[in-house]
This record gives C-alpha cells, sequence and structure tokens, in this order.
C-alpha cells in the first residue's frame, strides 16, 4: 500500500454532526465536522491514552473531543483544552498533538490526503457528471476481501468480460478491439476502443443502432484509485451513454473499500433504477468472487512474476505506476511493519506535520520501503 495518495474516505453524506471511524492503509482515523461544517480528519489514537478519538464528540469551538478524558483536537490535529488542567487551555505538552491530514469535500465524495508530501500529488479531480440533471446516479458501496489491486485490474482487463460477465457472445469475441495506452503520467493514464455491439435483443433495440460499434472510453486516475469508464451504446456521441466511476480505498493489505458512482443519460426515470441496480449488481458480485479468490491474498512488493500477453498493457501501465511510486519511497514495508506491530505500539501514517516537525509525536510513523532500497533492488 501507499502512502502520498487522496484517497477517497468517506461520502459527505455519511459524514453528519457526529465523528466517525475510517480504517485506511491498515489505520485507523477519524472523520469529522469543524463548527464551519468543514470535513477534518486526524489519526484516531488519542496521544494520553490511546482512546478512539471517533469515540467522542465534535465540540462547539469546532474541535474532537477525545471520550476518555475530554482532551480537544482541532482540525490541525493540535491538542487545545485538557480540562483536568487547572488552565485547561494552556496546552505545553509537545506531544499533544495528533497527525492531520489535508480534506478535499466535492461532488459528494470526503477526499483525504494520506501522506507527508502533498505538494508531490495529483489532486482529486471533478466529477461533473454530479448533480448534472441529464444523468440519473446511482451509488454502489462494497467491502471486499481481497487487496485494492486486485479490484483495480479488472476494471482494466476487457478480456475479463467475457469469462467473468459473458459479455460479447462467442469466444472468438473476446479478443479486444485495438487500443493503446494513451497520455500515460505517473498519475495516470487513458485508452479508447470501439467494441462490436452484439445483436440487439428486447430493449436494446430501441437503445442502439446495429452493427455499429461500442465506443468506450477509460481513464485510470491515480486519485482514489478511481477508474472511469464512459460507454455509448448508442454509438459516438449519441446520448445513449453511461459513465461509471470505481474508486478502491484500500483498508489494509486484504481488504477494500469499493465506492461506485453509475451515471445514465438514458432512462432517466428513477422506474429504470431497479433493473439498472440489478444488473450493476451481478456485475459487481461476478468481479468481486474473482478478485477474492486471486492468489496471493496481500499484494505483493514487486508483481513482477506475472505472465503478461499482450493484452495485459492497461494492467501493466498500472503496474508501472505502483513501480513509480514504489521508487520515491512512498511503499508502506508490510514486513517491517508487522515486525514492528509485534510491540504493540499504533503505527500511524505520516501527516505533512511531520516532514516539518520530525520530533515530538507519541506515535511513529509506519515504516517505508526507502527510494534508495528500491534503487538498489532494480539494480540487482
Ligand atoms: S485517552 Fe484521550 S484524553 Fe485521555
Ligand atoms: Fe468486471
Amino acid at each position: 500500500m501507499f502512502t502520498n495518495v487522496w484517497y477517497v474516505a468517506e461520502r459527505s453524506a455519511s459524514l453528519s454532526a457526529e465523528p466517525i471511524k475510517v480504517r485506511m492503509l491498515g489505520c485507523d482515523f477519524v472523520l469529522f465536522r469543524d463548527k464551519t461544517g468543514k470535513a477534518a480528519c486526524l489519526s484516531n489514537v488519542c496521544p494520553h491514552r490511546g482512546a478512539n478519538l471517533a469515540g467522542g464528540k465534535c465540540r462547539d469551538d469546532g474541535s474532537v473531543a477525545c471520550p476518555y478524558h475530554g482532551w480537544r483536537f482541532n482540525r490541525d490535529g493540535q491538542c487545545v483544552r485538557i480540562p483536568s488542567q487547572t488552565q485547561p487551555d494552556k496546552i505545553e505538552l509537545p506531544q499533544a498533538k495528533v497527525d492531520a491530514y489535508p480534506v478535499i469535500e466535492k461532488n459528494g465524495l470526503i477526499w483525504v490526503f494520506l501522506g507527508d508530501e502533498p505538494e508531490q500529488a495529483a489532486p482529486p479531480f471533478d466529477i461533473p457528471e454530479v448533480g448534472d440533471s441529464k444523468y440519473r446516479q446511482i451509488d454502489v458501496n462494497e467491502v471486499w476481501n481481497c487487496s485494492y489491486e486486485r479490484a483495480v485490474e479488472i476494471d482494466l482487463d476487457y478480456v475479463h468480460s467475457h469469462f467473468v460477465h459473458g459479455a460479447f457472445g462467442e469466444e472468438h469475441r473476446a479478443r479486444p478491439p485495438d487500443h493503446v495506452v494513451e497520455d500515460f503520467s505517473e498519475h495516470g493514464f487513458a485508452t479508447h476502443l470501439i467494441a462490436k455491439s452484439q445483436p440487439n435483443r428486447g430493449l436494446w433495440r430501441l437503445l442502439r443502432k446495429e452493427g455499429k460499434g461500442v465506443p468506450s472510453y477509460l481513464k485510470f486516475k491515480l486519485p482514489g484509485f478511481c477508474r472511469r469508464v464512459q460507454v455509448f451504446i448508442g454509438g459516438e456521441g449519441s446520448k445513449m451513454h453511461f459513465a461509471f466511476y470505481h474508486f478502491a480505498t484500500p483498508i489494509d493489505d486484504e481488504h477494500v473499500q469499493n465506492r461506485l458512482l453509475f451515471f445514465r443519460a438514458f432512462m432517466t426515470h428513477p422506474f429504470f433504477d431497479k433493473t439498472n441496480i440489478k444488473r450493476n449488481e451481478q456485475a459487481i458480485r461476478e468481479d468481486r468472487k474473482i478478485c477474492e479468490e486471486i492468489y496471493p491474498k496481500s499484494p505483493t512488493v514487486a508483481r513482477d512474476w506475472e505472465v503478461q500477453t499482450e493484452h495485459d498493457h492497461l494492467v501493466g501501465a498500472f503496474h508501472r505506476i505502483l513501480r513509480g511510486m514504489r521508487e520515491k519511497g512512498w511503499q508502506i514495508d508490510a514486513k517491517a511493519r508487522r515486525e514492528m506491530a509485534a510491540d504493540n505500539k499504533p503505527l500511524l501514517i505520516p501527516s505533512p506535520a511531520r516532514r516539518k516537525t520530525p520530533a515530538g509525536w507519541a506515535f511513529p510513523a509506519v515504516p517505508r520501503i526507502a527510494a534508495k532500497a528500491v534503487r538498489a533492488q532494480a539494480a540487482e
């Protein structure tokens, strides 16, 4: 898993006046709203005696109060009140602070930057379909019992659509139409292709022209580990199109929180939701079964043992982006983390404040694989 990425931590609608606990990258965080209603994210471990901050309360001064002895922490992670002191507002303990993470809330999602180098990362992007009356939006949230990497890969894989979802008819049609990796950068890439449409049956007769081909556009965006897919079932530029966004937030090495946003520009009346949800849920179930049974369960440090075919180039591009982050020293060292965890001391995701002030924190940061070690390994 990687630090220095913007992740989708929660949907806006799920965060109201009470703090909530969210687990990401194998650590717990507290999300809350300050007095202006702005979302904030802190490490969930109270530096006093380790209590669960999310079990506390939001206070009028915009802080979150620990449920154990009432210490209050503001959105910057500073302790602003220790009620049991003679002078509760005079805080002189240097370690009375928690990691605070940058937060951006937009389009109904709460994004949190988990790392210490925000200036290096691609920021959260806009989702123009949200609130656009041309579209009907449906949301799905699901935890899968697998690494987030597996959840990303399956959306980048054209061939699985035939074998997992029974798409495209005969087996020879599982071979993808030509498509290449476009606009590759350390923050994502794109591709587009024109699938041969299947013979129209039932309702599809109304929706698409026979034999026209179905253009689809896919983007992988590193923020949120997001795949955006847009499919013009009625032909290029047609009103008959849908788009979906699939965000994958790593809960830990073996669990991923999937958040999907489906937008359809046709049959937008809520009456059609049921059929739409049923169809999407079936596809999600089929993907999930495959992903939860892939070996090994946890991501390998460098997934360099797979047999790649010419049609695995999108998955290969995704792995290249992961390699790039590994070379920057952003990958959490799972082995060292397990060893350190034997001491039972909480290990936290380092926040930007740790880079400015490395000392004076109650709990250590998770170990990461140093960029140097990665380069030495690559040179071997
Ligand atoms: S454990 Fe949080 S205030 Fe004591
Ligand atoms: Fe799928």
